[in-house]
């Protein structure tokens, strides 16, 4: 399924979130806040989109493994790369001030096994992605297990906002409208785009979500609603 909809996921995630979604993974970046050598990995990272934003945050001592199972969505995030990473200019240097200096690293990995040792990492992200997983229990041990103590988790997820008007009206565009567009855009992609406000109904509350970071072993777990409740922002760390 991903596979199927990776050419247009870009543009449909910037559409469909109504652009939003770039300031989402910045907001994550933030709360996580890594320090210039931190070690990140990505995991359900799609075209790394959120990697690049931890990228843009780190120095040269610092690196970023982007990992998804789906190569079709990894592999367009290889053109972003060569984009983003400067030239170095005739005699050294170069425009690093908005640019990427870190290590980004792009792997074919499926998150529920990872093929890393304990304690690698000293951030454990996934975006989009946890709700997708086929065991959210697993998934999240295998963050934690190569995390580095100190290491957090950070998790970006859709959720339900609450609220009489607004919640209906949010019902209304993720189930009627959403599936639409996607399908207008994406033609043939009907029930990929119907997945996602499925998904999304299905996934556990945000309370539910937090019990099970710290059933895993992180502690002083946060949850920070975004945009309304649309999405959240969870950051757990390993003790
Ligand atoms: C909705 S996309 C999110 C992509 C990206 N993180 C973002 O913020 O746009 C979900 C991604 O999760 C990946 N995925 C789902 N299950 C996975 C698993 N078990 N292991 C690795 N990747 C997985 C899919 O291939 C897909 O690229």
């Amino acid at each position: 399924m991903f596979a199927s909809i990776a050419p247009t996921y870009d543009l449909l995630n910037t559409l469909l979130s109504l652009g939003f979604d770039a300031s989402w993974r910045q907001k994550a970046v933030e709360l996580t806040a890594p320090n210039p050598e931190a070690r990140v990995l990505d995991l359900c990272a799609g075209t790394a989109e959120l990697a690049l934003t931890f990228a843009k945050r780190l120095g040269q001592k610092g690196y970023v493994v982007a990992s998804d199972f789906c190569w079709e969505m990894i592999e367009l995030a290889r053109p972003k790369l060569k984009k983003t990473i400067p030239p170095l200019k005739k005699g050294g240097g170069g425009d690093f001030t908005s640019s990427i200096t870190c290590p980004v690293v792009l792997l074919q990995a499926d998150a529920l096994h990872l093929p890393f040792p304990d304690n690698t990492f000293d951030v454990a992200s996934v975006a989009f992605g946890i709700r997708n997983v086929s065991s959210l229990n697993q998934c999240l041990k295998e963050m934690v297990r190569a995390l580095r103590p100190g290491g957090k988790v950070v998790i970006l997820e859709f959720s339900l906002p609450q609220g009489p008007i607004f919640g209906r009206l949010y019902n209304f565009y993720l189930n009627k409208l959403l599936p639409w567009v996607g399908n207008f855009i994406a033609p043939g992609r009907l029930k990929a785009y119907s997945y996602l406000p499925a998904s999304v109904g299905q996934f556990v509350r945000p309370e539910e979500l937090k019990r099970e970071m710290e059933s895993c072993g992180l502690i002083e777990v946060q949850s920070h609603p975004l945009t309304l409740g649309i999405v959240t922002v969870y950051v757990g760390r390993r003790p």
